[in-house]
């Protein structure tokens, strides 16, 4: 079968290489994969790892052939996943547990867009407890995981604050429950319940400022690629509480799947926006991961797998 293997050193850094058909544990589903999703993240690890590394962890598709155990949808079910790597490929094996039912009407490319993006804002949002009437700030807001938390945190009956670095990337965020769209946290004086911050830098050491008594400050991300400062003094108000959070390491394996389960129920009934910045066949995975690389994709990146 065809896949995308990593290939430091070529001119385009990734090839389409030939490689033998996965053999599924027992606790696995073989899934033909029909698009795929590209997170930030991976850009860093495609830098990183060696040659013949398999990239790929947001897929939907079909299961060609259900897992061995009993456990999972059977043959034909669409299906959205998260694999550890290796998914942008024509078939996955993928555990039971990291795969949910697909409704007919969410498109595969949709679908890819949310299992690491969705689960990151989904599980984040969840540390700030209950958020019905809470003043929530979400930086790096035109971002995917940033969309997609300020939708569900409005949801969610939060006063949603999009923090955005470039304001022409900011389309969609109002219609998806963003209150105000703010480029700096200069002028803002009312504190936050809660902090979704993955910019980093001086905008980490901002959200300690501003965040409210008993409050939280979730980072999980460091866009900017910058320190920042955080000493006893630093914070605006007491009782409020920094916390690093790492999707991979959140709740307990086996709700992957329950949360998949409900990033795509949302999906279905319309709770759920996916913003495609960019689709287009897997063939052009190149300029495609250069788009990425080069921040010129607004909103989700999804390709589609077809036969070579
Ligand atoms: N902890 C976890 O488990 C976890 C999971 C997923 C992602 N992440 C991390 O979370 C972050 C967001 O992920 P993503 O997939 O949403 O990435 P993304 O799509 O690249 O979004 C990042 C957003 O941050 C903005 N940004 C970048 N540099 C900035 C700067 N210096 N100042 C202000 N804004 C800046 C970008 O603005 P533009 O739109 O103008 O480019 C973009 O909208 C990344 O750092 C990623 O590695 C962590």
């Amino acid at each position: 079968m065809r896949a995308v293997v990593n290939a430091p050193g070529t001119p385009d850094g990734v090839e389409f290489r030939d490689v033998p058909e996965p053999t599924p544990e027992p606790h696995e589903a073989l899934i033909g994969v029909r698009s795929f999703s590209v997170n930030r993240g991976e850009l860093t690890l495609l830098a990183r790892r060696p040659d013949g590394w398999r990239p790929g962890q947001d897929l939907a598709g079909v299961v060609v052939r259900p897992a061995a155990d009993g456990s999972g949808p059977g043959e034909g079910a669409r299906v959205v996943a998260w694999a550890d790597q290796a998914g942008w490929a024509q078939l996955a094996p993928l555990p039971s547990r990291r795969l949910a039912r697909l409704q007919d009407h969410v498109s595969f490319q949709t679908a890819a867009t949310l299992p690491v993006a969705g689960m990151t804002a989904l599980r984040a949002l969840r540390l700030g407890g209950a958020l019905s009437g809470a003043r929530v700030l979400v930086t790096g807001a035109a971002g995917g995981v940033g969309r997609f938390a300020v939708e569900m945190a409005h949801r969610q009956g939060a006063e949603v604050a999009a923090l955005v670095r470039d304001p022409t990337r900011a389309a969609g965020l109002p219609e998806v429950g963003a209150r105000e769209v703010l480029t700096d946290l200069d002028g803002v004086a009312e504190p936050f319940d809660l902090v979704l911050e993955s910019v980093g830098g001086e905008v980490l050491n901002r959200a300690l400022q501003l965040v409210a008594r008993g409050g939280t400050v979730v980072s999980f991300g460091n866009s900017s690629r910058q320190e920042s400062r955080v000493g006893f003094g630093q914070w605006g108000a007491p009782g409020s509480r920094l916390i690093q959070f790492f999707v991979y390491e959140s709740g307990e394996p086996p709700t992957f799947e329950a949360d998949l389960a409900l990033l795509a129920q949302w999906t279905a009934d319309g709770q759920l926006h996916a913003q495609i910045g960019l689709h287009d066949d897997w063939s052009a995975i190149k300029p495609a991961l250069d788009a990425l690389r080069d921040r010129r994709v607004n909103g989700k990146l999804a390709l589609d797998v077809t036969a070579p």
